[in-house]
């Protein structure tokens, strides 16, 4: 079967085919960096006139690049994310399907994130923990089996991703920070500057990034060399991977489970993934998983897999709008399936 993924949920436009055989033929991926280094961030309204831009532009493309004539299903981004991006998706993958008499599934973004992994590692078992860190979401789920979702904590103020974007903008960096702080931070000297690591002795499994990012604030105004800006850089990247390995570890002895996956645009960082690796060897004797560097951040690829996934177990989200900006993967278990 093969699977035509769409992704718009926020300012990257995808477009993918899976192949349940083949696995990922062709992925695509137009970021709008320019646009938003130019106006400071992400506008809502310029995003999704970008992605009615890139979409038409990108399909073309993919299928010159595979040659492939037809495909079976069309699975879509319905939520989480920036209604007007989500529309642009939504509205073209479900007028595609009309006109082609084919299914077009509804996907939750997160859930797309949380199972990328599976693309590359095919041995990964339920249940096992998953920790989400994007660019909105800092979360630890408890994955029994597809569709059954246990938040087991949430972000209560600003994402991880988006804690290193507002750093990394306080330090001078593009859009989006997280790469090129990462980079920096690798010139730096691990934990030169001691910064907090919130919410640890909470018995929850929460996080807040806010006053962390307020803390190296202070700390960025009286530093300006580039070596002082790399160590803030590697002591800010010390305690976010710090609190994150700190309450995911507490998630895995509260489940008893020893599996993990790291997914969402910050499990492409390097020094977390290797810490994550260390302290899951070291405690538990159990594996981590994360996806190809190509799938961590926004993709259609993704959307597609999961959408072949729910297909085929007859697992299909069910709404009765065409998008949700806020849709949460608890949502999707148990009573959607
Ligand atoms: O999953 P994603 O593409 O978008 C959302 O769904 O939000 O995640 C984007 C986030 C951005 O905040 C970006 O700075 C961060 O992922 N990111 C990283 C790295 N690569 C991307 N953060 C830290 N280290 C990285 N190497
Ligand atoms: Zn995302």
């Amino acid at each position: 079967m093969k699977v035509l993924g769409i992704e718009t949920s926020c300012d990257d436009t995808g477009v993918a085919i899976y192949d349940s055989t083949k696995g990922v033929l062709v992925n695509q991926v137009y970021n709008q960096n320019i646009l938003n280094n130019k106006n400071g961030g992400i506008i809502p309204e310029l995003a999704s006139r970008k992605h009615m831009d890139s979409i038409v532009f990108l399909l073309k493309k993919i299928f010159n690049i595979t040659n492939i004539k037809d495909i079976d299903l069309i699975a879509y981004t319905a939520g989480p994310g920036l209604v007007s991006s989500l529309l642009v998706g939504a509205t073209f993958a479900c007028s595609l399907g009309f006109s082609l008499n084919i299914p077009v599934v509804p996907i939750n973004h997160m859930e797309g994130h949380l199972l990328s992994p599976m693309l590359g590692y095919k041995s990964i078992k339920y249940p096992f923990i998953g920790l989400l860190v994007s660019g909105k979401h800092t979360q630890i789920v408890a994955v029994h089996e597809l569709g059954q979702y246990e938040i087991l904590g949430n972000c209560l103020d600003d994402a991880a991703g988006e804690a290193f974007d507002k750093v990394a903008k306080l330090l001078g960096l593009k859009y989006p920070g997280g790469p090129a702080l990462s980079k920096l931070a690798s010139d730096g000297v691990e934990n030169y500057f001691y910064f907090p690591r919130p919410m640890i002795h909470h018995s929850n499994l929460n996080f807040s990034f806010s006053g962390l990012k307020t803390c190296v604030a202070k700390v960025i105004k009286n530093f300006k060399t580039v070596q002082d800006k790399a160590n803030i850089a590697r002591s800010f990247e010390d305690a976010v991977i710090d609190t994150l390995l700190i309450k995911t570890k507490k998630a895995l002895k509260l489940k008893k489970w020893k599996h993990l996956v790291i997914a969402g645009g910050v499990s492409a960082n390097s020094l977390l993934r290797k810490q994550a690796e260390q302290m899951i060897k070291k405690d538990f004797n159990g594996t981590v998983s994360y996806a190809g560097l190509d799938l961590c951040t926004d993709n259609a690829a993704m959307i597609a897999y999961v959408g072949f996934l729910r297909y085929k177990e007859a697992k299909k989200p069910q709404l009765d709008i065409l998008v949700k900006p806020k849709w949460s993967i608890i949502e999707l278990s148990p009573i959607d399936n």
